[in-house]
């Protein structure tokens, strides 16, 4: 009888990458729907799959760490549990939603340049319009949406996510 070994963690990844590249016939010209792709399979990108990408598309990898790094829904650090989404379109900057953003920054004591709390518990993101501009200023919660935000109703979504976590 024979044994067939199972393809271990990098072996599968390998084979997950493949299977996106072969999808979109290993062109350069589909680098970020293969980016969506791959995003779509890790919530991110790790750096060293954008790596694997750039060589089996033969491009340099400078280019493809540029085109992750343009597009603010690509990630290249892994995203935290609870995703909060802070919408910063028109209709909503003009109701405030900077200073909610910083108090939802704040309570989580996100650094400058920082989008995820250390414990990997949340990421916070600012997007352009949601669509739901009637209800600004918008927060996104775990794709619950959430109108007529203030600060303190922000932090308080924040309070309420922290709540179940620990709840038994
Ligand atoms: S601008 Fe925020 S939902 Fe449209």
């Amino acid at each position: 009888m024979t044994h067939t070994p199972k393809p271990d963690c990098a072996g599968r990844r390998l084979t997950k990458i493949r299977d996106i590249l072969d999808r979109h016939g290993r062109r350069a010209s589909r680098l970020v729907p293969i980016l969506q792709a791959v995003q779509e399979e890790y919530r991110y990108l790790p750096r060293e799959v954008l790596t694997e990408v750039a060589a089996a598309l033969e491009v340099s990898p400078a280019r493809v760490f540029g085109v992750a790094t343009f597009y603010s829904h690509f990630a290249i650090e892994p995203k935290g549990k609870h995703l909060v989404k802070l919408c910063d379109g028109t209709a909503c900057h003009v109701k405030d939603s900077i200073p909610i953003l910083e108090a939802i920054r704040r309570r989580l004591g996100l650094k400058a340049g920082q989008r995820t709390t250390s414990d990997r518990l949340f990421t916070v993101e600012t997007v352009a319009c949601l669509g739901a501009c009637g209800l600004a200023p918008v927060v996104v919660v775990d794709d619950q949406v959430h109108g007529q935000m203030t600060p303190e109703s922000a932090v308080q979504l924040i309070e309420d996510v922290l709540a179940r976590e620990v709840a038994p």
